[in-house]
């Protein structure tokens, strides 16, 4: 096993090896752009060590955000024929060019503890980023949620892409229209720890639809051909509703609006529950039918503060299933599979996420746990995009900018 100091030192090379000036790659090779999410973890890790190169990766990612509020899921800031589908496929607009959709607004959550850490320093970029993140998360409000529940238009917009929530939904979606394609992906990482053909098929389908539509966002949502509620972005967005309100209470803003988005996201918790799987579920509004998986979803609850008695047993049941950290799909489930992204791995940005609900719910057993199987994880797996949740092995991506920044301010720490 690493020791801490070695592993300290080694995710902050990560995190420095992945700067391309401004913005942090997730990984060299696989992942060629700033992806959104990603960014905002990578952030939080830099903040341990630079806070000022932190603010700057927040800082330009807003700066491709559009006339609309939305931030886009990957800004091409560098054309490398590495990754597919990149710009040329999107045609998402902007210089640099950017993707069409967005990704789980956790900005505000991770600017906040950012900000907190050190008041003074982050002044001047919380002032200027506050307005920009209302933006933002009026675009959700207006574009990407559907009776108070927020929704996806496509799993990519989830960042948990293949994950058993989109199954229905993907289903729906038809695929064999795309023509030929060259994946890059699987010339980066094993085949078998990524989405299948069939699925990026289908994603590709979706891209075309809303290209189609010069990625306005109302027809988008009104016409595109996967439409799925997600429990987890909505946690996410009403966590983030909550340190945004705060954030602008500290700044003396006037926060009634942002308040009464995170009132109507509140309101419709209720609306996400799945009696029959006794927990939050996905929604496939097209066919009508839930997802019936316990997922990343239910887990982020706490995350917003939501709690439901009759959800934690079954949650800990699948937990005590596997042994690193939160497995991204049910272990008891029919499709679960340890290796296949978003099928049963173990995510360590997600196990963070996950844990600062459990701090927020007072849930400090829950916590210690999490972190200590997450860092044995990092320790036995080292810095990869994700990790088999039965024995640690590394899965997908190596020397990963999020996993690097988890470890800097969460699992690493004691
Ligand atoms: C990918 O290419 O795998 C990404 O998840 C898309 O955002």
């Amino acid at each position: 096993m690493t020791m801490t100091v070695e592993l300290d030192a080694r995710a902050k090379e990560i995190l420095r090896g992945n700067d391309r000036g401004g913005y942090t790659v997730p990984t060299h090779g696989l992942y060629p752009y700033q992806w959104n999410w990603d960014s905002v973890f990578s952030a939080w890790g830099f903040s341990t060590f630079d806070l000022p190169r932190a603010w700057v990766e927040i800082e330009t990612l807003f700066a491709s955000q559009k006339a609309d509020g939305m931030v886009p899921h990957i800004i091409f800031h560098q054309v490398d024929p590495g990754y597919f589908p990149g710009p040329d496929v999107w045609q998402g607009g902007g210089e640099p060019p950017t993707s069409g959709i967005s990704q789980p607004p956790v900005a505000a959550i991770l600017a906040r503890l950012m900000w907190e850490g050190d008041r003074d320093a982050g002044r001047a970029a919380i002032t200027a980023l506050y307005p920009k993140m209302v933006a933002w998360h009026r675009w959700w409000m207006e574009h990407r949620v559907v009776d108070g529940v927020a929704v996806v238009t496509h799993p990519w917009e989830s960042g948990r892409d293949n994950c058993p929530d989109w199954d229905h939904g993907m289903a729906g979606v038809d695929g064999s229209n795309v023509g030929e394609y060259h994946r890059r992906d699987t010339g980066h990482v094993d085949a078998d720890m990524r989405p299948k053909k069939i699925d990026y098929d289908r994603y590709l389908a979706i891209v075309y639809a809303g290209r189609s539509m010069g990625w306005d966002q109302a027809r988008v949502l009104a016409e595109g051909p996967f439409l799925m509620t997600d429990p987890a972005v909505h946690f996410i967005l009403l966590r983030a509703m909550d340190d945004l309100a705060a954030i602008g209470r500290d700044l003396g803003q006037d926060v009634a609006e942002v308040e009464g988005w995170a009132e109507t996201l509140r309101a419709a918790v209720p609306d996400m529950w799945n009696p029959d799987l006794g927990a939050y579920d996905a929604y496939d509004l097209k066919s009508g039918q839930w997802a019936n998986n316990l997922g990343t979803g239910a887990w982020l609850s706490y995350l917003a503060g939501v709690e439901n008695a009759a959800m934690d047993a079954r949650l800990t049941k699948a937990w005590d299933k596997v042994r690193y950290g939160i497995p991204s799909a049910d272990p008891e489930g029919a499709t679960f599979n340890p290796k296949r992204y978003w099928r049963g791995p173990s995510w360590a940005v997600m196990n963070a996420l996950i844990a600062l609900g459990f701090q927020r719910m007072g849930h400090e057993a829950w916590d210690a746990r999490l972190r200590r199987e997450t860092a044995d994880m990092i320790r036995i797996g080292g810095f990869a995009e994700y990790h088999d949740p039965l024995d640690g092995s590394p899965c997908g991506g190596a020397n990963f900018s999020w996993t690097a920044a988890i470890w800097l301010t969460w699992a690493g720490r004691d």
